[in-house]
């Protein structure tokens, strides 16, 4: 049960509480629920980001993608890790997530092996691309942003800090970050990629 009519985000639907892992004797606020999420995903930021991961720990494969989703959220959701079965206002139709998020992965080590674009180009593209695609019921922006967060360590950058509250509507940085990804939408990455580079 929950005891907030206001949803987190327009991704979020109120309703969506169907698959939570938490004790079941209490009424959770979208507060508690975001502060489990948060430390959940904080145990995916210690193993990840806190020394940068070698290729066997994050091998950026589609299994592993899906595994980095069930690691940030499977301690609160039961569809952590589990691709979405049904249709939400962003993202692709719920039966092309395997194939698009595939042929993401297959295009990353192509970017990778070619070096078609800098480490915070290849960074903002899988973002936006992975963020795009909406594999999951929820939690696409935090994993989203996780993955290249983890590109970046892995390629001797130091990772984005993306503000913790970006959830928040009422954070002027979130508008910021919908416009670059809107923008990227329409083919320029040149503000997400600056977001990622540190230099915006
Ligand atoms: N209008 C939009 N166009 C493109 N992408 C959007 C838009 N609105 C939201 N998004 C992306 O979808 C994410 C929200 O999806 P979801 O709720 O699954 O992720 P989240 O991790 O729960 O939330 P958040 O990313 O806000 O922390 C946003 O963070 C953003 O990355
Ligand atoms: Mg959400």
């Amino acid at each position: 049960m929950i005891d907030s009519t206001k949803p987190i985000d327009d991704a979020t639907p109120l309703d969506d509480i169907s698959g939570l892992k938490l004790p079941k004797d209490k009424v959770y606020t979208l507060k508690e629920i975001y502060a489990a999420e948060a430390n959940n995903i904080a145990h995916a930021t210690l193993k990840y980001l806190s020394a940068p991961p070698s290729k066997k720990t994050a091998p950026f494969d589609y299994a592993w993608m899906q595994q980095l989703h069930e690691e940030m959220f499977g301690d609160v959701w039961e569809w952590a890790g589990k691709f979405r079965q049904v249709e939400l206002s962003i993202g692709i139709k719920s039966y092309l997530v395997p194939s698009a998020l595939k042929e993401l992965t297959e295009d990353l080590a192509y970017w990778k092996a070619h070096k078609t674009f800098d480490i915070y180009e290849t960074a903002a593209r899988l973002h936006h691309r992975a963020v795009q695609i909406h594999p999951f019921q929820n939690g696409n922006g935090r994993w989203s942003r996780m993955l290249a967060n983890i590109y970046l360590r892995q390629h001797g950058s130091m990772p984005v800090k993306w503000q913790e509250d970006l959830l928040a509507k009422e954070n002027p940085k979130r508008d910021e970050y919908i416009q670059a990804l809107k923008e990227a939408d329409h083919g320029d990455y040149q503000m997400l990629i600056a977001m990622h580079r540190h230099t915006y």
